[in-house]
Order: structure tokens, then sequence, then C-alpha cells
């Protein structure tokens, strides 16, 4: 029986440099220093530490399963660590995604984001972390739908027949707090429904479907779903997202999953997380947010996994094949930010992440007349 490890990709901004733009390289050596203790004392197998926009990331594999509280504890102290250095460097906005003071038993709904998967290590296991800064967890919503039930994007699931059943989505209704599973192709229009609507609809998980060639229990894909601005009732930062997907021999192949990305689709979240832009993919050292604070950006770090070690990364988008996208990208965020303050640039009112009209509507007050 081959062995089951989780990979847990823990997210958070605890201080960017400078303003909302990149994270500084102390951040990510002293990040680095706490896990390699970790992985020194058996507490993880491996890990990756990286950068993306204002976000410090923490790619990890160990054999706790997710939601392990020691592996949470770990990722908290690391980014505790990494807020000292902010705040020694008076990096803009240090700790600003660790919203208590204290870690009690699990990340989630503290601030930082969490994508984690445990399933049992094939033969050779290819996997990609995808990294987003400057949107929100609705935006994976589109490459995940193209990758895993669109046709025209993964040729597999016309030709191989391990494919040919089609992914189980597990949708998340991230206003209420409920959850559905649904069934590509069977239910697709319906899936397309809900998850077409991403500021409240998010796909959470993807699973194969029984009988296939993998365990219809274990995810093949996971995105992260925190909403800072939700958690602290206020607006405290981006919920920036994170997603691991697995690839390969029954899944789509590593080109299928990347090439759900070569579409620059309209992402809310650029500036004060209160605009639409396009989602450029870039590599790791192109993923520096600066114009506009922007726009979005997604970057892909692919591995292989041996006995839980990651070997990688490969900096997927780090490639003139994405060039023309990258070209598409910033001619649309040229065009959108022709715009100005003027929707659809700027987000509908619910969806804005602050706005003054409160107080211009009072300073109105006496001034509106019936009609
Ligand atoms: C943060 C972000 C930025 C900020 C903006 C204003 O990740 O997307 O666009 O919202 O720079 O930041 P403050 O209010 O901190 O000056
Ligand atoms: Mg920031
Ligand atoms: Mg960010």
């Amino acid at each position: 029986m081959a062995e089951k490890i989780t990979v847990s990709l823990i997210k958070a901004d605890v201080g960017g440099w400078p303003g909302h733009a990149t994270v500084h390289p102390d951040l990510i050596k002293s990040a680095e220093e706490t896990l390699k203790r970790a992985k020194d004392e058996g507490k993880i197998i491996d890990f990756h530490v990286t950068g993306v926009g204002d976000d410090l990331q923490l790619i990890m594999t160990h054999r706790k399963g997710v939601d392990s509280e020691e592996i949470h504890a770990l990722a908290w102290d690391a980014f505790k660590k990494a807020t000292d250095v902010a705040k020694k460097l008076k990096l803009y906005g240090a700790g600003q995604d660790l919203l208590a003071d204290a870690f009690s038993g699990n990340v989630r709904g503290m601030g930082p984001g969490v994508a984690e998967m445990e399933f049992t290590e094939r033969k050779a296991e290819p996997i990609v972390a995808f990294m987003m800064d400057k949107t929100e967890p609705g935006a994976f919503n589109l490459p995940i739908f193209k990758i895993f039930a669109d046709p025209f994007n993964t040729a597999g699931l016309v030709i191989d027949p391990s494919m040919h059943a089609g992914f189980r989505f597990e949708i998340w209704d991230i206003k209420e707090h409920k959850r559905v599973f649904m069934g590509a192709p069977e239910e697709l229009y319906s899936i397309l429904t809900l998850v077409g609507a991403k500021s409240r609809y998010v796909i959470k998980r993807i699973y194969p479907k029984e009988g296939g060639k993998l365990p219809a229990d274990e995810p093949v894909a996971v995105i992260s779903t925190e909403k800072l601005y939700q958690i602290a009732g206020e607006y405290v930062g981006k919920d920036d997202p994170v997603a691991l997907v697995r690839a390969q021999s029954g899944l789509p192949a590593l080109g299928e999953v990347l090439e759900g990305f070569s579409f620059p689709h309209l992402v809310s979240g650029w500036m004060r997380g209160s605009h639409n832009g396009p989602l450029m993919p870039v590599s790791v050292k192109d993923a520096h947010c600066t114009r506009f604070d922007g726009p979005p950006r997604v970057v892909a770090l692919g591995f292989q996994i041996a006995n839980g070690r990651l070997v990688g990364p490969v900096d997927l988008f780090d490639d003139p094949a994405f060039d023309p996208m990258r070209q598409q990208a910033a001619e649309i965020a040229t065009y959108m930010r022709r715009h100005g303050p003027f929707e659809p640039h700027r987000l509908p009112l619910e969806e804005m992440e602050y706005t003054t009209l409160p107080k211009v509507l009072k300073g109105l007050k006496d001034r509106f007349e019936e009609l």
C-alpha cells in the first residue's frame, strides 16, 4: 500500500516591500529558517518558500493529514517570526493578515489562506502550486472549470478513457457557508450557473469519479476559500487565493492544467480590493504588483513528489509561450484603467472592500428629492 502524503500550501501577507508590491527576501529567509528547523526535527518532510506579490507562501509536505494542529502552528510560527522581521524593516502592513493575537489550533479563520490535500502518492506524482495576488478565491473558478470540465481546454476528457467519466466538483457558497457536490459533464450547465457567479460560489475541491484509476475520495485539486473581510467583519487586506492541482495519468496533463490559465480573464480585487482587471500568468521574478498595484497575477510552481520530497520547483509560467497572454493582459489592463472610477472597472457597490458612499450620501441627505 503506497503511503499517504499531505501537501499544505499556507500563505499570508505579513508585510509588503514597498507598499503592497512584493515580499522582502529577508521574510523568505526567515520562513525558510523556521521550516528548515521543523524539517530537521522531522515535523515536515520537505518545504519550499516563495513570495507572490506581497504574499509569503509556505509549501510543505508531511504525513499529518489536513488541518493538522502541529502543521498549522508551524505555519503560524513562521508568519509570526517573519512579521518580527517585517516590523524591524518597517515593511508595509507588517503582520496584516495575522488577525488573531495567539494561535488557537487551526489557521483557518485566523487570516492566512490554506490549500491542503492528503492523497496516496502515485508511482509518479506531478503537482502544481498556483498562487495569486490582488484577487479573490473565485478567480480560480474559470481556470479550474476549464481544466476539469471543458473539452476545448482538456483534450483528455474526450480522448483518454480514464478521464472520460469526468470529475466531481465540490462547490461552496461562501456567503451562506454551505456546500454542494455536483458531477461534470452530466450537470455542466448547472455547475456553470453557480460558478459563473464567482463572488459567491467558489470551487473548493475536485474529486475523481467512482470506479476510475484514482481513489474517488482523494481530492485532485483544492482551492483556498478564506475571505479576509468576512473573517474580520471589515476590510483588513486581500483574500489572495492559492490552489494545488495534481496532474497526469488519469488527470489533466500538466499542459492541460496550465492551458486553463491561457486566457487573462477579468477578476476582482485589483487596487484597494475594489477593481476588476485581467489575471496575468507570470514567473516568480515577475510576480511584482506594480501597475495600479497590479494587475492581478498568478504564478505556477511545478513539483514531482518523491515520498513526500518536493522535487522542484519549476517556474511553469516562465515560458515565452505565455508571452502573448501577458501582452494581452497588459492591453486589457490599459483598457480597463481607462474607465477610471466607473464600473465595470470599479466593482459594484456591494462587492467593494471599502467606499466613501455612506459619507457622501449623508452629506447629500437634505438635497435628495422624491421623484
Ligand atoms: C493590497 C492592495 C492595494 C491596497 C492599496 C491601498 O494588497 O491591493 O491595492 O489596497 O495600496 O493600501 P492602503 O490602504 O494600505 O494604503
Ligand atoms: Mg499587502
Ligand atoms: Mg496580497
